[in-house]
């Protein structure tokens, strides 16, 4: 199975995320670190140890970084910050007595294969990790495939997506470290809906990865973030996941990508250079902007991961 380590500002959808991830058993989850985003970064590291205890795992959490690498702001929604999952309990299992960048550090240096990173956040921690040990992640990091950005456009502001907009530094520093990145943005993600029905057709499955998702899912749909009350919402984090299990679902494409962080319009924007021909750029294509998806095919996984946890 393939290793991953999770960075998130859990959140609905980061939990979803994990949950499928623990359902998967192609995937072995080593950690989640935690870092400000939506949420405060109280809330996203009680949140991420309230859903491991409820997921029944012990995997092990982090807490990361309160602000971003550089600026004084924080632009996230303090509102009802408590996952909408019944009988949650508040008693929670130990967090790490490490720093989010410790405990990657500690978890890359004595994984003898590769690990996945997927970050679902602001890329506070990870571009932390990867200006404080460049060389471990080089050696020991096989792939990052995140949620975050767009290739046409945002939804804090216009041009910008939140996780990005929330630390437009940290985001630049991961995408010009040199690895490759999968940018899981809003143009794939806004395609990955989930209906009312489709939730639905998982509401039986018994047991936590299921029931986790199933709640999150629905409160989305009737009274929490989703833009299309009762009728659609997006589970954004979910779609890294997805992506890493079946890639035939997706449709991609190479680019160079820059976060622009010195505009007041588009400041957080991911210019994502997908040039060819004459008009080419000389920087190189190195990561993937993952754009679309078989959005039924999407469904069908999410529905089988959920049946079989
Ligand atoms: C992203 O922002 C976060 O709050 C969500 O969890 C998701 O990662 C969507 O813009
Ligand atoms: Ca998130």
């Amino acid at each position: 199975s393939k290793k991953v380590l999770f960075d998130c500002d859990t959140g609905g959808d980061d939990a979803c995320a994990v949950a499928l991830a623990v359902a998967s058993p192609e995937l072995e989850v080593l950690g989640i670190t935690t870092c400000m985003g939506n949420q405060p970064i109280e809330n996203t590291t009680q949140n991420t140890l309230e859903l491991v205890r409820y997921l029944k795992t012990d995997i092990p959490v982090a807490r990361g970084s309160q602000n971003p690498l550089v600026r004084q702001r924080w632009v996230g929604n303090p509102e009802g910050h408590r996952l909408p999952i019944p009988d949650l309990s508040e008693e929670v299992g130990p967090l790490q007595e490490k720093s989010a960048v410790e405990f990657m550090v500690d978890v890359l240096r004595s994984s003898e294969e590769k690990v996945t990173l997927i970050p679902l956040a602001p890329l506070t921690n990870i571009a932390k990790l990867m200006l404080q040990h460049p060389d471990l992640v080089r050696e020991k990091v096989e792939e990052i495939v995140l949620m975050g950005g767009g290739m046409y456009f945002g939804n804090t502001t216009g041009a910008a997506e939140l996780n990005f907009y929330a630390d437009p530094e940290a985001a630049q520093a991961v995408f010009s470290f040199g690895l490759p990145v999968a940018m899981c943005g809003l143009d794939v993600c806004t395609n990955a809906y989930i209906t009312p029905a489709d939730n639905d057709s998982w509401k039986g499955f018994d047991n936590p990865c299921a029931k986790a998702f199933y709640s999150i899912t629905h409160h989305s749909l009737n009274d929490g973030w989703g833009e299309f009350p009762g009728e659609r919402t997006l589970i954004f984090d979910t779609v890294p996941v997805i992506y890493l299990l079946k890639p035939e679902l997706f449709t991609t494409v190479k680019a160079d990508i820059q976060i622009e962080c010195a505009s007041d319009l588009c400041d957080g924007m991911s210019v994502c250079d997908a040039r060819t021909g004459l008009h080419q750029t000389d920087r190189p294509h190195i990561h993937t902007v993952v754009l679309d998806v078989d959005r039924q095919g999407y469904v069908d996984a999410v529905r089988e991961l959920l049946k079989n946890a």
